[in-house]
């Protein structure tokens, strides 16, 4: 090991490296190094959020591990010394099991081409690392550097706004709504607090249902569980 030793974590792995040219991003060894193509180059100036990974490092003032998305093809590989790096294949893979965040954006059909997908993918898993629930503002600002040229971003959000506060306490409201509303059979037991005003979920005879009134349902999801995710090196604490 030599002062130009450079170390990191890279999903789990520990990579240390005593070539690394200083002009290399982060991007390029993720693909031509460690020949991880999950992480994309799109426009390769910052602008698309396609190359989007998870950095995360121990901050000893606030005694906690800090996650934060990157731009891969803006970080000079060299700035990861010591920090641990997640891409979209640290995640989950349709080979083993894929992560709640990749199987929700895939069952709002929020991925056609898929080219942005593991940048949106991690900006989303990032968000919840960070705060595993969060509020729609949060997923609106995660968002801001992750551009789609074709699903329109509708999907995606209806996806992965199950992951929110906001959406919990909808279906909340939904529920309880099922439960007055069609027990009367003719409209609902909470007046103008009923729910199709905000759900448009209304049937012929005033009740409501599921499918008209969400567009996906919490039972079709595979729970999110915060303490399932890999821990941090424990070596880069002590650095
Ligand atoms: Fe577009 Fe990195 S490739 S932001
Ligand atoms: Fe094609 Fe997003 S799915 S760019």
């Amino acid at each position: 090991k030599t002062e130009s030793t450079l170390t990191f974590y890279v999903n789990g792995r520990k990579v240390v490296d005593n070539n690394v040219d200083p002009e290399w991003t982060l991007l390029y060894y993720l693909r031509n190094k460690l020949r991880l193509c999950g992480t994309k180059l799109g426009c390769s100036e910052g602008g698309c959020g396609a190359c989007t990974v998870m950095v995360s490092r121990y901050d000893r003032v606030k005694g906690k591990v800090i996650h934060l998305a990157i731009n891969a093809c803006l970080a000079p590989v060299a700035s990861m010394h010591g920090l641990a790096v997640t891409t979209v294949e640290g995640i989950g893979s349709t080979k083993t099991h894929l992560h709640p965040v990749q199987k929700r954006i895939a069952e709002a059909h929020g991925s056609q081409c898929g080219f942005c997908t593991p940048g949106i993918v991690m900006s989303m898993y990032t968000l919840l690392r960070n705060l595993p629930k969060p509020k729609m503002k949060d997923m609106e600002i995660a968002f801001q550097g992750n551009l789609c040229r074709c699903t329109g971003y509708r999907p995606i959000i209806e996806g992965f706004r199950s992951f929110t506060e906001d959406w919990e306490q909808s279906q909340a409201m939904y529920n309880n709504h099922l439960n007055n509303g069609i027990s009367n059979g003719n409209g609902c037991a909470k007046g103008d607090q009923c729910c199709k005003n905000k759900f448009n979920g209304v049937t012929a005879n005033g009740g409501c249902t599921e499918d008209q009134a969400v567009l996906f349902s919490k039972t079709e999801y595979t729970p999110y569980d915060p303490s399932q995710e890999p821990i941090f090196p424990p070596e880069l604490r002590m650095n």
